[in-house]
């Protein structure tokens, strides 16, 4: 019997890709940039599976060009890159990866959050600028991690890793979401807060929301104002939850301190952003879940779902399971 075809979207890491290969007749995308919408549309006409990565927008024109697409399987935990309603009506299964990269991706938070406060990246500039002289007593002056209070922009799996961290940093710890989670927040030492009320008293606020219809530039010109000029911002969730033509204005006139980012609204930053000319933003490239162990354990998950999604069977993580009752 002939294997199944599938296109996978770019090389992701053996472990995940040699149980493709083992098991599917499979295309990968070697190169280091994205297919093109063209030739994903091409690539898609004649495959049973599609692996996609965040990068890749699929929606139903994709969907309709793959007459015997069976899953879309998505190597991420977002999959704010997919129309999951168009493939829910088409009946095609969406996989993605969650849970094996809250722990690292809360890890990054933390470190953008340090880098910030803690001036690391400004530190270590001046240090190659050969501008180190002597040691002074008042050179970059950063900000205290303990007895400040982190505000918590979304409370699911890595908002909770972040509480949970939090304490041990003798934080105080406040929540935000549209779900409250008492049991989580009082494991956690957690207190809700409405948004307003959150970003008003928080040092350090920390995204960590999925990007929707209602959370699209939730964060803007007015809720840097309520925060001020001493607040430090965190990215590790999706960059247009920020408006980052407000988010320029207000860290170039410090309306708030500073910020770390590893999403940005456009991915990746153009060149010519304005953000990049200012000290006290810090950027990453969308490397939140990358570490060498979380990478592999996305590509098994993300391999196992496309694998389950060609033999007809539930997705071992899928993001509309009613299309398979
Ligand atoms: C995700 O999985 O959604 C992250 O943004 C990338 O790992």
């Amino acid at each position: 019997m002939s294997k199944p075809k599938v296109f996978v979207a770019r090389l992701i890491p053996e472990a995940g890709l040699d149980m493709v290969l083992a098991e599917t007749d499979a295309e990968v995308w070697q190169e280091q940039l994205p297919p093109s919408r063209e030739v994903i549309l091409e690539k898609v006409a004649d495959k049973d599976g599609l692996l996609s990565l965040l990068t890749d927008k699929v929606d139903g024109e994709v969907m309709d060009a793959a007459p015997n697409l069976k899953v879309i399987s998505n190597y991420a935990v977002g999959f704010d890159n997919i129309t999951v309603p168009d493939a829910t009506a088409r009946k095609i299964p969406v996989g993605n990866t969650p849970g094996v990269l809250t722990e690292t991706t809360a890890e990054m938070a933390w470190s953008l959050l340090m880098s910030v406060a803690r001036r690391i990246v400004e530190g270590d500039k001046y240090t190659r600028a050969r501008q180190w002289k002597t040691w002074e007593p008042k050179l970059l002056l950063g900000r205290d991690l303990n007895e400040s209070t982190l505000g918590l922009v979304g409370f699911g799996r890595i908002g909770q890793r972040m509480a949970k961290q939090a304490q041990g940093f003798d934080m105080k710890i406040l929540y935000y979401d549209v779900y409250k989670n008492d049991e989580a927040a009082a494991e956690y030492g957690a207190e809700y807060c409405e948004l307003d009320d959150l970003l008003k008293q928080a040092d350090f606020v920390s995204m960590h929301t999925q990007l929707t219809d209602d959370t699209r530039h939730m964060i803007g010109t007015r809720q840097f104002e309520i925060m001020g000029p001493d607040t430090i911002l965190i990215n590790t969730s999706r960059g247009p939850v920020i408006n980052e033509a407000e988010l320029y204005t207000a860290l170039k006139n410090e309306t708030i301190l500073a910020a770390g980012l590893d999403v940005t609204e456009v991915e990746p930053i153009a060149d010519d952003s304005p953000l990049l000319e200012l000290d006290n933003v810090v950027i990453c490239p969308h490397i939140a879940s990358a570490s060498l162990r979380t990478r592999s354990k996305m590509a098994t998950m993300a391999a196992s779902n496309l694998l389950a999604g060609l033999k007809g069977e539930k997705l071992p993580n899928c993001v509309n399971p009613e299309v398979q009752e």
